[in-house]
């Protein structure tokens, strides 16, 4: 395609032609202008994998795609941590959508994982801001690195299935800041994606798709945005408004002509026009950048894609727990005798999830097959249960046990079935399903070496059955070759690297949002907060199965040597924070160390830690690593809600580095970092302490005090102190009446 000019197609449209731009034309696309040789776009699904219908197969429904490499889902890639190695899967997406002709990816998905039973939490990426926004802008500049643009979503504050299309999300402003917009604010800041997705929920009582403040002030106003506004599907309810507010695209077509409507409006002299040649320059900006001819051969790459989506899931697998039975580990194993896999989920397993996101693999290896290629031999089998019609769940069980007590290690792989979660619902029950907790725990009465492999989108209870096991890998859904991958952190052929992106609850009723998720009667209270994740877990000293940020290792790490480096103050601080890392195991492998802090608040209440930075390193045995993260100055920050803006207050600053939000291995004590403010003006409402420690006050405070009556002792002193100086004069406690007060702060402040 030529370089498309865009003032000139511009110039020479017509206003009906501009406005068609702003709406899809079918499910998965939106029209060009043939007469000015605009080509038009294709934007399709999604986070994990591409979904590009094939022709003739209709608009809607999930199946007749192209085959496309199904990478692991966002719940996987979430666990990676590897910022680096999501930029490659985000790549390799963007190579396949281009040899389609899709000009935007529909991914990735950012949302925070507010509650465990969110349905589409398997297509987000952490329950951490710094995390989704680190790791999902990663991924956007792999995307747009092939000349696609990548689309992040769902913006903002789509944390729940249940009413997505109609909920108001009720959040303050400084939970909005600090957890629900960050990751959008980091991705938009470090990677521009050439488009941004709005959710279908209402964002405190406005649609998200109308709502200015969202669209317009924030995202483009204060984080530079410059690319397109595309709504979700169906999610824009009055063109007109929403266009005002910002939304560029309205997808997909729509049977009530949505461009016709504003032309209309313009022409009765409601919408400005203006409003219509900004969104389409910006359409058209976007057709520019991304909609190219189609690249290579997709065929051509699907094997290299194989190779990589098997690397990427066995990045994100999290070994929760793995202890030793007769004085080793279980394991890595690396005896394959009297092995026994069980378990329907080895032979049919659960990949990715349902929903939008769901896509045709070019190919789907079993954990059976990914056992056989590493053992060489194809594993001993027993289904152990299965989810088929009638099945006989306890002749199933029977079957299992009676094998597991003549073999030696029994590797047992359970999950959530499809039906337990995906979008358009959320997840009803934390727990596996009764017929799996059962055989888990049987298997583990007849054999010590039971390792549980685990593969379900968001997280499930643990509590009933891990301390009878010895081992537990938790896989999420980790994309078609996730079979291989469960095969090689199995056989220590892949590190265990993964660490969690979200904490394990030990129960539903300790989770931050338990009371009100989901909301009802159209709303959705966020109480808790920005205590979200660990930010909650660890504030209130709660006990976690297993905790954000954990994950183990064949391997053992050791830190040391924490130093500070500290540079001007307020926003304008820099922090530089080193130590060193040591592999002090005996073989290669990959860690994940965290930068915590505690920053103190000015009104509001702070949580104990916050993550601030975290990089994956792979180390040699014995290898040691000089470490370093700087933090600026808005890491320290808190969301200020009486100034609008980021502030650092002055107080004590800790920083914490570890290996989980548990596993804190060294800490030290920053202070004088906030921005002291001058004190503001005195009232007659500020307490005696205010007036004391004010330097307008501080006099007169000492001269009334020296009048005041003898009997002043400490706790009279304190119980005073608190008292607002008008009411102390009413009270007599001091021999100044209102009108002598008032003078004195109006002489103050002239
Ligand atoms: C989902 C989006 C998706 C779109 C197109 C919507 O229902 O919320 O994530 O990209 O459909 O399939």
């Amino acid at each position: 395609m030529e370089q498309l000019d865009v003032d000139a197609v511009l110039a020479e449209a017509t206003l009906e032609e501009k406005a068609r731009l702003l709406s899809g034309n079918s499910m998965w696309s939106s029209p060009g202008v043939a007469r000015l040789g605009v080509p038009a776009l294709v934007l399709t699904d999604g986070p994990h994998g591409v979904r590009l219908k094939k022709p003739g197969t209709g608009d809607v429904g999930l199946l007749h795609a192209y085959p496309a490499t199904c990478f692991p889902t966002a719940a996987t890639l979430g666990s990676t941590w590897d910022v680096e190695l999501l930029e490659r899967v985000g790549s390799a997406l963007g190579r396949e959508a281009r040899a389609l002709g899709v000009g935007v990816l529909l991914g990735p998905g950012i949302n925070i994982k507010r509650h465990p039973l969110g349905g589409r939490n398997f297509e987000y990426l952490s329950e951490d801001p710094l995390v989704g926004g680190l790791l999902g802008a990663g991924m956007v500049r792999g995307i747009q690195s092939r000349g696609v643009s990548a689309c992040v979503k769902h913006f903002a504050v789509n944390n729940q299935e249940e009413d997505r299309m109609r909920v108001s999300a009720e959040v303050d402003a400084r939970t909005l800041r600090e957890i629900y917009l960050r990751a959008f604010e980091i991705v938009v800041k470090t990677s521009q994606p050439g488009t941004v997705m709005c959710a279908y929920n209402r964002v405190n009582g406005v649609y998200a798709s109308e709502n200015r403040w969202l669209l317009s002030d924030v995202l483009r106003g204060e984080w530079g945005y410059q690319g397109v506004v595309v709504s979700d599907w169906g999610a824009v309810h009055d063109r007109r408004r929403a266009l005002e507010a910002g939304l560029d695209l309205q997808m997909p077509h729509s049977i009530d002509h949505p461009e016709q409507q504003l032309v209309h409006a313009v022409e009765e002299g409601s919408l400005d026009q203006a409003a219509i040649d900004r969104s389409a320059r910006r359409v058209l900006s976007l057709i520019a950048a991304h909609a190219r001819e189609a690249g290579d051969d997709a065929v051509d790459m699907h094997n290299e894609h194989d190779e990589l989506a098997r690397e990427a899931a066995a990045a994100g697998m999290v070994l929760l727990k793995n202890d030793p039975v007769a004085g080793h580990p279980v394991l890595p194993l690396d005896d394959w005798s009297g092995l026994l896999v069980v378990g329907q989920m080895a032979a049919a397993p659960r990949y990715q999830g349902t929903g939008s996101s769901q896509m045709t693999p070019t190919r789907l290896h079993t954990p059976l097959e990914g056992l056989a290629t590493v053992i060489g031999a194809v594993p001993t089998y027993v289904e152990g249960y299965s989810d088929r019609d009638g099945a006989d769940l306890e002749a199933l069980r029977a079957e299992a046990v009676a094998a597991a007590a003549r073999a030696r290690t029994v590797v047992v792989f359970v999950g959530l079935p499809d039906s337990a979660e995906g979008e358009g619902g959320d997840r009803v029950a934390f727990e596996l399903p009764a017929a799996q907790v059962t055989l888990l725990a049987e298997l583990a009465d007849v054999c010590p070496r039971t390792v549980v492999v685990l593969a379900n989108g968001s997280p499930v209870s643990v509590a009933e059955w891990s301390d009878a096991v010895p081992a537990v890998l938790e896989t999420w859904l980790p994309g078609q070759a996730g079979g291989l991958a469960v095969a090689d952190v199995l056989s220590g052929e892949a590190e265990a690297s993964g660490r969690l992106a979200e904490t394990i609850p030990v129960r539903l009723q300790d989770t931050p949002a338990y009371l009100s998720f989901p909301g009802g009667a159209g709303r959705v209270r966020y109480d808790e907060g920005v205590f979200v994740g660990y930010r909650w877990y660890d504030s209130r000293d709660w006990p976690v199965a297993f905790p954000f940020g954990h994950g183990l290792s064949y391997t053992r790490f050791e830190y040391d040597a924490l130093a500070v480096a500290v540079e001007g103050v307020g926003l304008d601080a820099m922090v530089e924070v080193t130590f060193e890392l040591t592999n002090a195991g005996s073989r290669a492998g990959a860690e994940v160390p965290q930068l915590y802090v505690r920053r103190p608040g000015a009104t509001d209440t702070v949580p104990r830690r916050e993550l601030r930075a975290f990089a994956k390193e792979r180390l040699a045995a014995g290898e040691v690593l000089k470490l370093s993260f700087t933090l600026r100055g808005e890491d320290l920050a808190q969301w200020d809600v009486a100034s609008g803006s980021w502030r650092v207050h002055p107080g004590e600053i800790v920083l914490e580095v570890g290996a989980s939000s548990r596993d804190i291995r060294l800490r030290t004590v920053l202070e004088g970092i906030g921005a002291v403010d001058a004190p503001g003006p005195l009232s007659v409402y500020s307490t005696v302490r205010e007036w004391r420690d004010h330097p307008q006050g501080a006099a007169l405070v000492a001269e009334q005090m020296a009048t005041v009556s003898q009997d002043m002792d400490e706790a009279m002193e304190k119980l005073l102190s608190d008292i607002p100086m008008l009411v102390a004069c009413r009270m007599g406690l001091f021999p100044l009446t209102a009108g002598q007060l008032e003078e004195f702060v109006v002489r103050g402040r002239s």
